[in-house]
């Protein structure tokens, strides 16, 4: 095999542990939109008698107990003690993070905005959500302040600058005052010299746009000039690397 051809397949094992698969983007926006398939995963993870979170965790990521873990951190920030009755997440994919806040809290609305449809489907059937029509980076078609926790996990590391930044303004629109925002990104936190070379040297994969950085000041920079504050930072699993999940509280 070619030096590029090691590269290409060294990217795709760590594309694939950190949760998704390898296949070109057919979006204007650039972004890498595609998740991993939905029938093969959910015939793997039975074959493994795992959960298709488990699985994803286990076998596909190389992280086991990751989502339980930042589940774990959530809980004890008291993001469920609050009760959320609206809950609004992000890209939820197979539903690891879904199912396990549904574990912890019982809103009476669940909302999620999610491309890969076979997923969004699967999901409103097991866990009776509600898949709202994904346009661009917007959440249109929820009301301002209207929704007491906005999540959204391992998303933005996938999307450009611009699709973060313009679902940044969503959240803080449609989170109720007092209500919680919580996402992970790849902030300045994540990224030492090391784990840099970890990415540059798996480079190269035609997912150029994989993982984008979010400096972390600018995070909280621009949730405070929309009315929240920083309530927390914590480190989570991110394939053989990591991100930063920041919690958010919107000003009474
Ligand atoms: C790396 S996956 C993470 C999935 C899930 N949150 C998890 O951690 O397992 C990124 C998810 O975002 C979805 N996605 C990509 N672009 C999106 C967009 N513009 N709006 C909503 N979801 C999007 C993908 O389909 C995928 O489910």
């Amino acid at each position: 095999m070619t030096a590029a051809g090691r590269a290409k397949s060294g990217a795709k094992r760590l594309l694939e542990r950190a949760g998704f698969q390898l296949v070109r983007s057919t979006t204007p926006q650039g972004g890498v939109d595609d998740f991993i398939p939905f029938e093969p995963t959910m015939r793997a993870a039975r074959a493994a008698s795992l959960s298709v979170c488990d699985y994803i965790d286990e076998v596909m990521n190389g992280t086991p107990g990751a989502t339980q873990s930042t589940i774990d951190e959530l809980r004890t920030l008291g993001v469920f003690a609050a009760m959320p009755d609206t809950v609004l997440e992000i890209g939820p994919g197979s539903g690891r993070y879904l199912e396990k806040t549904l574990e912890e809290c019982s809103p009476t609305r669940y909302e999620i905005y999610e491309t890969a449809e076979p997923w969004a489907n699967y999901l409103v059937d097991t866990f009776r959500v509600i898949a709202q029509p994904v346009t661009g980076f917007s959440l249109d078609t929820t009301p301002d302040n209207s929704v007491d926790l906005v999540q959204a996990h391992k998303v933005f590391n996938t999307l450009t600058f611009l699709g973060a930044c313009r679902y940044f303004f969503e959240m803080a629109r449609v989170t109720r005052p007092g209500g919680r925002i919580v996402f992970d990104v790849m902030t300045e936190t994540c990224l030492t010299p090391e784990t840099m070379h970890v990415w540059a040297t798996r480079g190269g994969t035609g997912h150029d746009s994989f993982p984008s950085a979010m400096p972390r000041r600018t995070c909280v920079d621009l949730f405070a000039a929309l009315d929240f504050s920083l309530e927390a930072g914590f480190l989570a699993p991110l394939g053989v690397a990591s991100t930063e999940v920041l919690v958010f509280k919107k000003t009474a």
